[in-house]
């Protein structure tokens, strides 16, 4: 069964507690937590505040999805604040392999994001290091774009080189991610799965078991 994280991205602003609420009582065990600066990424949303608000009030590990430019104090501040797992972009940082161990020393999870146009081998080296490995299946910064299908070789990829190099990260997909595309990215090798729009539309609940059935 792969580990759901509901992106909160797409939740109503006005019902997240009672949305969190709801999450709780399925089989997810992550929230997915995107924060973007504007710069990175063309869109600005959430922060290190609505993660020590969330922190306060679930049990749900916080998986931060940080899409800024030079991530390090962002890093730092969400990991105060309470984030879990914390994702960044190696192509933000000018050090990306001294940030995971910097996120290592906070006594958090580390993993690191490709963008669809960003193949694994770029970052080889970062790969022992992290235990995730998120894969992006649409370009970051906004909900509700369409899957992109060539990313499910990404995917299968990444299980590749963990299985043949005995590394251990989770292979995450975030984007596009249904009950039908989520599929296709288990059946590569993924074992977490990002929903927003497909989460948020209609019966929450349902749309959870429909993932974690996978
Ligand atoms: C996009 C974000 C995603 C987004 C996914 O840059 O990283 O987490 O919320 O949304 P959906 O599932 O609607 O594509
Ligand atoms: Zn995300």
């Amino acid at each position: 069964m792969p580990i759901i994280s509901p992106s909160l991205l797409a939740a109503d602003l006005f019902q997240i507690g009672q949305q969190i609420k709801t999450i709780e009582q399925t089989d997810a065990r992550y929230l997915h937590v995107d924060i973007m600066d504007g710069h990175y990424v063309p869109n600005i949303n959430f922060g290190d505040k609505i993660v020590g608000e969330l922190k306060q009030h679930t049990d749900l590990t916080l998986d931060c999805h940080i899409m800024v430019d030079r991530p390090e104090q962002v890093i730092v501040d969400v990991a105060a604040a309470g984030g879990d797992l914390l994702t960044f972009h190696p192509e933000t940082s000018q050090h990306p392999y001294r940030l995971i161990q910097e996120i290592h020393r906070l006594g958090k999870k580390a993993g690191i994001a490709f963008d669809p146009g960003i193949a694994l081998d770029t970052y080889a080296d970062l790969l022992p290091l992290v235990d995730q490995v998120l894969v992006m299946t649409v370009s970051p910064g906004f909900g509700g774009q369409h899957f992109l299908a060539p990313m499910v070789d990404k995917v299968a990829a990444a299980k590749q080189i963990r299985d043949d190099r005995g590394y251990h990260y989770d292979i995450e997909v975030d984007g596009g991610v249904n009950a039908t595309t989520g599929q296709q990215c288990v059946a590569a090798g993924a074992n977490v799965l990002v929903a927003g729009s497909y989460v948020f539309k209609g019966d929450i609940s349902a749309n959870i078991k429909s993932l974690a059935v996978l």
